[in-house]
């Protein structure tokens, strides 16, 4: 047993699991858990994934001490708060990502963006689904680079996940996930860490302010959201069916600024759905209409 589980409480220490404990979903459960995945989270989640979605959810039951499927799914049931069904998305979806993921959105967002909001115009930009963050920090870097004492920068970052968005405020990661940074980033906008934080970054406090980090389930209702220039909503509709993106990108559409730009990840198209959105280039997309100079 690692010592951070061993660290986690002594129950866990006291009753010992069998190497290989894990759960079996029957059918009749999957469709349960598929069923509160979509209505939920929009997560279509395919016949065939019964063993991986099994073995992803054996990790929270035997944390939580539950007995099996049977009373997960119950606690899922009864989950007046929500909780449950937040550590639920959590084991659904992975949260990879890294910094300049994808670079090209980046040189784009410099070359082209930049031009078309010419400071001091505002700039509202929205990283949909942001994981740990390092997206939203590669957007403010990217702008600060070309506007080093920028201040029209409105940055929002979401995600659905209370522990990444932590993670993401908290700025925090280990020097090797900054390999391969434009020289001159690390030291112009990362503390390094020392002591028990040896071999770790930290982003600068002043400039982890610049972002309102926040949690926004993408399925539910974005009143409270204002207009943007920019959407960045990459490697997150992977997990969705036709409707649901279908649904979303209208929505994104609607908060888009005329000429704004919405970002989907490489892997992922539009080509299935219908939308109001002019193609530029491999996942980048402009909704028409002239940019407003104001
Ligand atoms: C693979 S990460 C993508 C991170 C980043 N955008 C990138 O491209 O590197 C997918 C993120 O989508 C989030 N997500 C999944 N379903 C969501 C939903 N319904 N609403 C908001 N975020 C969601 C997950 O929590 C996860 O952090």
């Amino acid at each position: 047993m690692s010592a951070a589980i061993a660290e986690r409480g002594s129950q866990k220490t006291e009753q010992p699991q069998p190497k290989e404990w894990g759960v079996t979903l029957s059918a009749a459960d999957f469709s349960h858990i598929r069923k509160l995945a979509y209505d939920h989270f929009g997560l279509d989640l395919k016949q065939g994934k019964e063993a991986q979605v099994s073995a992803r959810l054996s990790k929270r039951i035997r944390d939580a001490g539950l007995s099996g499927v049977k009373e997960y799914l119950a606690r899922l049931d009864r989950d007046a708060s929500g909780e449950a069904l937040r550590e639920l998305v959590d084991d659904l979806t992975t949260h990879y990502t890294s910094f300049l993921r994808e670079r090209e959105h980046f040189d784009w967002l410099r070359e082209r963006v930049l031009a078309d909001w010419p400071s001091p115009q505002q700039l509202r930009i929205w990283s949909a689904g942001c994981s740990t963050g390092e997206e939203p920090y590669s957007i403010l870097f990217t702008v600060m680079d070309a506007e080093p004492s920028t201040k029209r920068l409105e940055l929002f970052a979401t995600d659905v996940s209370r522990p990444v968005l932590e993670s993401s405020a908290s700025g925090v990661y280990e020097e090797e996930r900054l390999k391969g940074l434009p020289p001159g980033w690390g030291p112009r906008y990362f503390q390094k860490g020392h002591g028990r934080w040896a071999g770790f970054c930290r982003v600068k406090a002043d400039l982890r302010s610049r972002i309102r980090f926040d949690r926004v389930n993408l399925m539910e209702p974005m009143g409270g959201l204002p207009s943007f220039h920019v959407i960045f909503c990459r490697n997150v509709m992977i997990y969705f069916d036709r409707a649901t993106q279908e649904r979303l990108v209208s929505q994104f559409v609607s908060r888009l600024e005329p000429g704004g730009y919405l970002f989907i990840g490489h892997s992922e198209g539009l080509m299935a759905i219908n939308h109001s959105l002019e193609f530029l280039k491999a996942a980048i997309y402009r909704k028409p209409g002239r940019p407003s100079r104001r």
